[in-house]
């Protein structure tokens, strides 16, 4: 769904569909699933009989009382593991994956969840904080553990999925530092109110786009091969407004009414997202199935922009973990 019209018709009238795979003895991370859509993803993991599922949450008090909350209603004991990733921070991310390449014997799929959406515009690990956590560090985890997923599918001769979590508000985004010869630099020099009001999106269309690049550069999945691809759950009740403007409140509270999808229902595009099948590798998910991401990403300019915006990152993440270029075709 790609404009104002087609996702207004899609939040109004289509359902996503409850995923039908089973995820019996695999193991899987969900980032930020101490609320929200992440937590609901986690839960339904568990539900499909995933043998463990890690919660990657920044606060191990709220990843607790969200491993309560799920075990009281799946009535799966020792499943889930609560481990601390805070996106803000690279030493974190680098950390929890450490931690993930020497204690998990498997990954058979992580689910890149965790974002913000703020208008305050705060600097973190030197770049603006939607930056930093929406894609930078979510990008730098994916990569970090593709080792893991590599390991994964040799040694059990399975296709492990990496699912970012994106937004169908990626077809709206205006992006004009795509122009700009260093198009992190000019969107960290915006602070402007403008700039912050659209810079969510913006982080949204940079996973659309980075996605699509790290599958061409991950290669197609073979017989083995991890799969990447993004999902846009739509717009559903959680708590990702919860840094909005004060005056934006009565609209929010407005669109929940009117046509908010419930946090179960959105999680399940993670969930299908996360079992897919080869074919999906690269693609953009909507309402559980392949869709056209915008007219933008899939035109000329957008591959060549998906080009420029994937080298540059990759050298932002050079500089916080040398080599890591040599990860991504498996090296
Ligand atoms: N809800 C929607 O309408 C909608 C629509 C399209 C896409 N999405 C996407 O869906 C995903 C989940 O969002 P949501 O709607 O469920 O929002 P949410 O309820 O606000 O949940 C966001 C999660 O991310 C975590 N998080 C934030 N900053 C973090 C950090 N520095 N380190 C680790 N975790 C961090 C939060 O942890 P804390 O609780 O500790 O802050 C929380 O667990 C996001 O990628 C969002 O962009 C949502």
């Amino acid at each position: 769904m790609t404009t104002f019209r087609e996702i207004l018709y899609n939040q109004l009238f289509v359902s996503i569909p409850k995923p039908k795979t089973d995820f019996t003895g695999q193991t899987c991370i969900v980032t930020g699933s101490n609320t929200g859509l992440g937590k609901e993803a986690a839960r339904q993991l568990v539900d499909y009989n995933a043998s463990k599922v890690v919660l990657a949450v920044r606060n191990l008090e709220r990843g607790e009382k969200a491993r309560n909350d799920i075990v009281n209603t799946t009535k799966r004991e020792n499943v889930l593991e609560v481990w601390e990733l805070d996106l803000s921070s690279f030493e974190s991310v680098k950390r929890f994956a450490s931690r993930c390449n020497e204690h998990l014997e498997r990954l058979d799929c992580l689910i890149g969840n965790g974002a913000i959406n703020t208008r305050k515009h705060k600097e973190v690990e030197d770049n603006e904080s939607m930056l930093t956590i929406n894609v930078m560090s979510t990008f730098l985890l994916s990569i970090l553990l593709l080792p893991l997923c590599q390991k994964t599918a040799r040694s059990f001769e399975v296709h492990p999925r990496i699912t970012i979590i994106a937004s169908d508000l990626h077809a709206l985004a205006s992006f004009p530092e795509r122009l700009e010869p260093d198009i992190f630099a000019a969107l960290n020099a915006d602070k402007s109110f403008s700039g912050m009001m659209r810079r969510y999106g913006v982080t949204k269309l940079l996973v659309v786009l980075i996605t699509r690049e790290l599958a061409v550069q991950m290669g197609k999945p073979d017989s083995q091969g991890v799969i990447l691809n993004c999902a846009n759950p739509g717009f559903c009740h959680s708590e990702i407004t919860r840094d909005v403007p004060r005056w934006t409140r009565p609209i929010f509270w407005f669109m929940h009414k009117s046509m908010a999808r419930s946090t179960e229902m959105g999680s399940r595009a993670h969930v299908i997202a996360a079992a897919g099948l080869t074919a999906t590798h690269g693609e953009y998910m909507d309402n559980g199935v392949i869709s056209k991401a915008s007219n933008f990403v899939r035109s000329e300019e957008g591959h060549s922009t998906q080009r420029k915006v994937y080298a540059q990152l990759l050298r932002k993440l050079e500089g916080i973990e040398p080599g890591i270029s040599q990860l991504v075709a498996g090296k």
